[in-house]
């Protein structure tokens, strides 16, 4: 299973990258609004931190023919990115021929089932369901991701499930029990995953225990 981290901040990145855990970041237009610099250096800087990881960096254009256009420039700033496009039917075509033409598409904003279906068939590499975005609205997220896995799986599907939209731990002990590929997860989230008070209590513990001896050198 692969861990991204969902963020345009490379101090974070930067903080994670070294641990050999993270696989990829997911960025957004609102990640990059958030970061207030240049959005092609921030990219680029990105990148450069996570040089074999799997960066998303979505389309801004609206028009179906100036978004192929935005995707191929995406693409040709770092060899590891992946083009991230709303699932919309605007957009079909384009992803269609984007897909054609071996450029890696991550389907982002995904929200049912059958939109999950429609991208497999048009040969998508990634989709992301948003989970926190389908609780907001009193709709069960993780049942999403399990249904997705389950339609993946059924009808044999080329395609990564990206778990997208995870706001806390439980969630994303969810999409790892839900059989998702990728979790792409805040910095946050990512870091108080890691932690367990057993954990401190018990090393607390043991050195408190090991003090006892009285031993200087050890082995
Ligand atoms: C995924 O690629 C998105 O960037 C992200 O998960 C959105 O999450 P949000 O609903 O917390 O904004």
């Amino acid at each position: 299973m692969k861990i991204f981290l969902d963020t345009a901040n490379t101090e974070l990145i930067q903080k994670w990258a070294h641990t050999g855990l993270i696989d990829g970041v997911t960025t957004n237009p609102t990640h990059l609004s958030k970061e207030g610099k240049d959005p092609v250096e921030q990219i680029l800087a990105i990148c450069d931190i996570l040089p074999s990881g799997i960066i998303s960096v979505e389309i801004v254009e609206t028009k179906p023919e100036n978004v192929y256009l935005q995707a191929r420039k995406i693409a040709s700033l770092c060899d590891n990115i992946v083009i991230k496009i709303p699932c919309h039917e605007d957009y079909y075509s384009v992803i269609k021929q984007l897909v054609n033409e071996g450029f890696l598409v991550n389907i982002t904003l995904v929200f049912s089932l059958v939109q999950g279906l429609m991208m497999a068939k048009l040969g998508a590499h990634y989709i992301s369901p948003f989970i926190g975005r389908l609780d907001d609205i009193d709709q069960d997220g993780i049942e999403l991701v399990k249904q997705l896995r389950h339609m993946i799986d059924w009808y044999d599907f080329d395609i990564e499930l990206l778990a997208a939209s995870i706001r806390d731990t439980a969630h994303l002990e969810q999409v790892i029990m839900a059989g998702a590929d990728i979790a792409t997860v805040p910095a946050a989230v990512f870091e108080n995953s890691l932690t367990h008070p057993l954990t401190d209590k018990g090393m607390a513990q043991f050195l408190t225990d090991w003090k006892k001896l009285n031993i200087l050198h050890f082995p």
